[in-house]
């Protein structure tokens, strides 16, 4: 696999992962866990912070300690499911700034619909991780990727829960300098477009919704 492409196989995460794809797991039970998974996952996201030299004073004596530079981050959910990965992410990196990107696949063509997108202002300063459970055809994730780098924003992360093949190939295709982080990636994509054996239709699942 790539170097642009991080599978984080952690037990923790796999083991959860197996749960939240259980079709008998209920909607409170998918978003608790999807937001513990997204947490775990932060942490290797963010594996490559930079840190500095701060000077610091213990209960014992001075010290040189390191802390994370001044980068700013956005997350960056798109809607709905991708909603459901921010919490986690946000009790890792409390500071970051939160955008969000609405769109939908059209049933019938696959093909991602935008109707909602409202980014942090100074959002090309900022290291953006993106998030989504789902990356299927990689449409949406291609097309919100787009649209933040034609907003302004240059260093762009993806991290998604489960990822078709197709998807993978279609956003390092489309944008080779992105890096992609997901939980698995699964066989294929059936003839609708859903992952197999993937976890169904996650936004649904989040929010009760069918
Ligand atoms: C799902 C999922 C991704 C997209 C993945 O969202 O959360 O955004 O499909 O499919 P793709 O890789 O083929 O584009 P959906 O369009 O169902 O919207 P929702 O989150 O509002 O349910
Ligand atoms: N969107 C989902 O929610 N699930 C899939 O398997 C594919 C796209």
């Amino acid at each position: 696999m790539d170097e642009k492409v991080t599978v984080i196989s952690h037990p923790l995460i796999q083991h959860k992962l197996a749960i939240i794809r259980d079709k008998n797991t209920g909607s409170k039970d998918f978003r608790e866990l999807l937001s513990e998974v997204a947490m775990l996952m932060c942490y290797e996201v963010t594996r490559n912070f930079q840190l500095e030299d701060v000077e610091i004073e213990t209960p014992i004596c001075k010290m040189t300690a390191k802390m994370l530079t001044g980068k700013k981050v956005a997350i960056v959910p798109i809607l709905r499911a991708g909603l459901g990965m921010v919490d986690g992410m946000l009790k890792l990196i409390p500071a970051a700034k939160v955008g969000h990107i609405g769109l939908y696949r059209d049933p019938e063509t696959l093909k991602p619909v935008e109707y909602y997108c409202k980014l942090p202002l100074d959002i090309e300063e900022r290291e953006v991780i993106i998030t989504d459970p789902m990356l299927a055809t990689g449409g949406s994730a291609v097309d919100a990727i787009t649209l933040l780098k034609e907003k302004g924003a240059k260093n762009i992360k993806l991290m998604c829960l489960i990822s078709a093949p197709e998807g993978i190939k279609a956003v390092r295709e489309m944008h080779p300098d992105v890096e992609i982080f997901v939980a698995h990636i699964d066989e294929k994509l059936n003839d609708h477009g859903y992952i197999v054996p993937g976890l169904g239709d996650a936004g649904d699942r989040i929010f009760g919704t069918k």
